[in-house]
């Protein structure tokens, strides 16, 4: 595939068919995920992948299983909300799903400093930075693959606690969660909101 049709069919899908990914093509995947531009030359980066139901059971019990969306109010939403109201109401009852039904869950791991968690500017954040270029890598992989990814943010202590069980060094952060497999023929196709290169260009000054 080529760069910019995945760059445009990249989508975060939230219900996976029941299939398995080959082992090679995962591994092909990781592989684009190193290389990202790295901030220390270093790709201090680390990825724990699940496969196991019990293994994904364990390291998914910190996140709340999603209520389905019966309430009337969430119904509603998904008709006459804005754009992010409708992704939050596809998004929310699906955060647990979404990882239990991939086939792999992929945990990226990096290598923290002092900086990120007390961050005196922006460059204190340079290792939280790299690893999403690792993970927008692996996003577009597993897309020119004809797989697709969901992803959660780890909320408040999640990560510490997943990073424990897992039994991850204490210097070494998880930014996310991310499920990979065989999209589902009925996933629910978010509305995105569009803009034009045009509208977001600042010529000279803003
Ligand atoms: C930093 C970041 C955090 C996100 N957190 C979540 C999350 O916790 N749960 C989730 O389902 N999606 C999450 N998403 C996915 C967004 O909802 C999704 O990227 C957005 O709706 C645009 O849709 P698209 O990726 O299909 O273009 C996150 C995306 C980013 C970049």
């Amino acid at each position: 595939m080529d760069l910019y049709e995945a760059i445009y069919n990249r989508r975060i899908v939230r219900d996976f068919k029941d299939k398995s990914v080959p082992d090679e093509v995962l591994k092909k995947i990781i592989d684009a995920g190193l290389q990202a531009p790295t901030h220390d030359h270093l790709r201090n980066w680390e990825f724990v992948i699940l496969k196991a139901r019990e293994d994904k059971e364990r390291a998914l019990q910190f996140v709340k299983q999603g209520v389905e969306p019966t309430l009337e109010i969430l119904k509603q939403t998904l008709v006459t909300g804005t754009p992010q109201q409708k992704m939050y109401a596809v998004a929310m009852p699906r955060q647990y799903s979404m990882l239990m039904n991939a086939s792999h869950i992929i945990l990226p791991f990096f290598k923290s400093n002092s900086g990120v968690m007390n961050p005196t500017s922006v460059s204190s954040l340079n290792p939280l930075s790299s690893i999403w270029c690792v993970i927008e890598n692996i996003f577009l992989a597993a897309t020119a693959e004809g797989l697709a990814c969901s992803m959660r943010i780890t909320v408040g202590e999640e990560g510490e606690n997943v990073a424990k069980i897992l039994e991850a060094p204490e210097n070494y952060l998880l930014p996310c969660y991310i499920g990979l497999g065989y999209a589902s023929d009925d996933n629910i196709e978010v509305e995105q909101v569009k803009y034009t290169a045009e509208e977001k260009m600042h010529y000279g000054k803003w």
